[in-house]
Formats: C-alpha cells, structure tokens, sequence
C-alpha cells in the first residue's frame, strides 16, 4: 500500500508556480490576481479562504478578499463581480460556496466572466469539460488528476466509482475519468446498495462528506481509494469519508485526510489562476 501524498506534491506545484509568476512578471510587468468572495461568518469557509490567500502570497499572486455579511443582497454580490469582471488587475474570480439562502448562487457564477472562471463553474467552462475541450476545470478533481498522474496511475479502461454527485466534486471527477478514457460510474444518495458498486471497482472516489461512508468491506483487494471527504470529527479532527485504518491496508494506493486531496485543490487554485493570468496577458499584447 502507498500513501498518495497531496502535501508534498503541492508543494512542488507550488514552487512551480512561484517561479512562471517571476516569469510573467519579467516579460508583460504584470503578476496574476485573484478576487475571493466570502459570504457570511462560516467557520470552515473562513478558514478554507485564509487557505488560500496564504497560498496566494507564498507563490506572488496579488490577492484581494471581498468579506460580506451574511445577510448581503443578490445585488450587491453581484455588484462586486461585475467591477471584478471589469478590473484589469483581477484574473481570477471566486466565490466561496455554499452561499446563504437568500442569494441565488447559479446566477453569480454565470456572471463571472468565463476568463477569470479559476474555478470552473460557470457552465460555459463546466460545458467546455464534459465535451473534452480546454478550460477551466474545478480545482478538487483537477487536483485529483494530478495526484493520479504524479504516481504514474494509469486511468484508461478501468472501472472508477466516483461515490456523491455535487457540482464541484463528484460530477467533473466522473467528466475528467470519463476523458481520460475510464468506464465511469457514479453514485449518489439514491443509489441502492452502494457496496455493491463499490466492491467492482478498479478505483474509489469519494466526496460525500460522510464519515466513514467507506468501510473496508466495500473494497476489492488492490484497488486505489480516493478520498475527497473533509469532515470534523467528534474530537475536533479532520477525517475523510473512507475508514482510512481498515481500508488502507487492502489498498494499492490510498490517500490520507488531512494531507491527500486537500492541499492539492488549494495548488489548482493557484495554477488556475496563473493560466488566467498568462491568457490575459496574451491576449491583452
Ligand atoms: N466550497 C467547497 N469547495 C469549494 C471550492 O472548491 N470552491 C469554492 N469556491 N467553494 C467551495
């Protein structure tokens, strides 16, 4: 069994950027800018925007957050991302899900000017994926591609069961296997017998935030299990969805919460907003 480890691959996503940032800096003057959204006082959205403006000046971005009380309007959410849309300065947009009831969060992220999409959730970008066109693609299971592709983990023909059906994980994790030519199954909260599905699989991909959702019975001998679950356990822990401790062990790969997928959506973060960034500047010469 191997751990896939997220944090050191990160980390050398992360020199990487560093360096092509010095790189643009040197040729057009210009270093690539990200605008986040925050919405309300949720403690994990909170700290997962403190993620990644940290990550944002470790690498040289310029980075500005538009922080907003919980009883905001649609208006004036959509106010700033006109103004984003239209700053110069700004590369890439994020807004920070999930968003209070009030707001209608499909009309903001159809506002965000596909260009500065570093997220890849406005439809024309989530359209440009399912069809295996190039764009931008959501950072979690962009991430988990280049976890996969780092360990040499061949993906063409085997049978991948993405397990929760979201709009950022499970649904372009299933489009990106789908791509790289597996044969695709996806599960979700109606499905019947979920061990049923899981037990054929070459490959696991869960994101369902259950803990404990994967126990080691639904696991074939040998298979690669990703975990894409980040919750807070009773003692205040962060756990994935898989039972890591008895799973593991009948794993040829698996990966570790915290230090697997995590660290790795924060890199695509990064390395989305740096191609933003290098088209603009290519389009603006
Ligand atoms: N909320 C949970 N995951 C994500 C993500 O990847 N991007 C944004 N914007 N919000 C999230």
């Amino acid at each position: 069994m191997q751990i896939l480890d997220g944090k050191k691959l990160s980390q050398k996503i992360e020199l990487n950027v560093a360096k092509e940032v010095e790189a643009l800096k040197a040729t057009t003057g210009r270093v690539p800018g990200l605008a986040v959204i925050l919405v309300g006082n949720d403690p994990a959205s909170q700290a997962y925007v403190s993620m990644k403006k940290k990550a944002c000046d470790r690498v040289g971005f310029y980075s500005v957050s538009h922080e907003m009380p919980e009883s905001i309007s649609q208006e004036a959410i959509e106010e700033t991302i006109k103004m984003m849309n239209q700053n110069p300065n700004i590369d890439g947009i994020l807004i920070q899900l999930p968003l209070p009831s009030q707001i209608d969060t499909t009309k903001l992220l159809e506002l965000v000017d596909p260009s500065k999409d570093v997220d890849g959730f406005h439809p024309y970008n989530v359209g440009r994926l399912t069809t295996g066109l190039d764009g931008f693609v959501p950072c979690t299971p962009l991430g988990v591609m280049e976890l996969l592709k780092e360990y040499d983990i061949e993906v063409k023909g085997k049978n991948c069961c993405v397990v929760g059906a979201s709009n950022i994980v499970g649904k372009p994790m299933a489009a990106l296997l789908l791509n790289a030519n597996a044969t695709v199954e996806i599960c979700h909260i109606f499905t019947d017998d979920l061990k049923k599905h899981t037990l054929q699989a070459d490959m696991i991909f869960v994101g369902a935030g259950v803990i404990n959702l994967i126990t080691a019975d639904m696991v074939k001998e040998g298979a690669v299990v990703v975990d894409i679950g980040i919750n807070r356990a009773e003692d205040g822990k962060l756990v994935g969805d898989v039972d890591f401790q008895n799973v593991a062990p009948k794993c040829s790969y698996i990966t570790p919460v915290p230090g697997g997928v995590g660290p790795m959506t924060i890199a695509m973060l990064l390395a989305n907003t740096l191609k933003a960034a290098q088209l603009h500047a290519g389009s603006a010469e």
